[in-house]
């Protein structure tokens, strides 16, 4: 079948109904799609007969001074990766279709929304969230697959759809790196070479960390990640980090002690003009 264009709300109703039967998948995106893409499609293919890509960069999720306007916007080409991933629609409202003039409501993200990421970026998560359930509102899909790369932002989705009952199933996905260990995001085609070579110091403070896993406890493995930021900070460009945590996954605040089980190590840094995250999942 050939990939269906939906421009609105409208046309989405239509491309959704003319799927026919069988299970259908939503990867959500904001566009400027690259293979950790691909591979969210992948996964949400194995999972569904149909997928449905949203793309669509949500003015909600950014706060005065982010990069809003200057998000790397890619649609022909998302087009293309689309088409060769077998998608069914792809979903590209305008921000003026999805969010009605008046609107009043949206979804709360909570305390977890207020801490590591949801600390240095206020009313994220809240944006996130709400465009979110509106997708799954409007593709009423049975599953929906998103990357482990936004580790805060897939627990939140979690927790979204079991504190509200929301029937769709969540799918993580791995996250997908270079061969140098730097994180694929649509962010990184802003990194300058130099920024780059700096940039690189985020994988490898989490592989340090991780390299600790075994004996070390949080403040073990935390030391291991920071020195190697800390490194970091006196390359030109310097990296200038945010945050580093190692986090529970159920709550997103630091581990304690005798934590056992899944932490996520997880950083945040800015490099030239570019902030980055990253983080990986260790068992303690
Ligand atoms: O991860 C993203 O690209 C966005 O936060 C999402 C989930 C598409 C919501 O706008």
């Amino acid at each position: 079948m050939d990939l269906i264009v939906a421009a609105d709300r409208a046309g989405l109703v239509k491309a959704r109904d003319a799927l026919g039967p069988g299970r259908i998948a939503l990867v959500p995106t904001m566009g400027a799609l690259h293979e950790g893409h691909r591979s969210l499609i992948r996964l949400a293919r194995e999972h569904a007969d149909h997928v449905v890509v949203s793309v669509f960069v949500n003015p909600l999720q950014f706060g005065p001074g982010e990069d809003f306007s200057r998000y790397p916007r890619t649609f022909d080409a998302d087009l293309r990766t689309c088409e060769e991933e077998g998608v069914g629609v792809v979903f590209a409202p305008s921000a003026d279709d999805m969010y009605l003039p008046d609107r009043q409501v949206e979804v709360s993200a909570g305390g977890m929304g207020g801490v590591v990421e949801g600390a240095f970026r206020p009313g994220h998560f809240d944006g996130v969230l709400t465009v979110v359930l509106k997708l799954f509102n409007l593709v009423r899909p049975d599953l929906a697959v998103f990357g482990q790369k936004d580790a805060q932002q897939l627990a939140l989705i979690r927790r979204m759809v079991a504190d509200l009952d929301v029937p769709v199933s969540v799918v993580g996905a791995p996250t997908v790196r270079e061969p140098d260990g730097l994180a694929l995001s649509s962010r990184n085609r802003y990194l300058s070479e130099a920024d780059r070579r700096t940039a690189l110091a985020l994988s490898r403070a989490l592989r340090a960390g991780a390299a600790r896993a075994g004996t070390a406890g949080p403040a073990g493995i935390l030391d291991a990640a920071r020195a190697v930021l800390e490194e970091a900070a006196r390359f030109d460009p310097p990296l200038l980090l945010d945050y580093l945590i190692l986090a529970d996954p159920a709550t997103f605040g630091p581990v304690g002690d005798d934590h056992r089980g899944e932490a996520i190590l997880a950083v945040a840094a800015k490099v030239g003009t570019t902030r980055l995250i990253d983080n990986m999942v260790l068992t303690l």
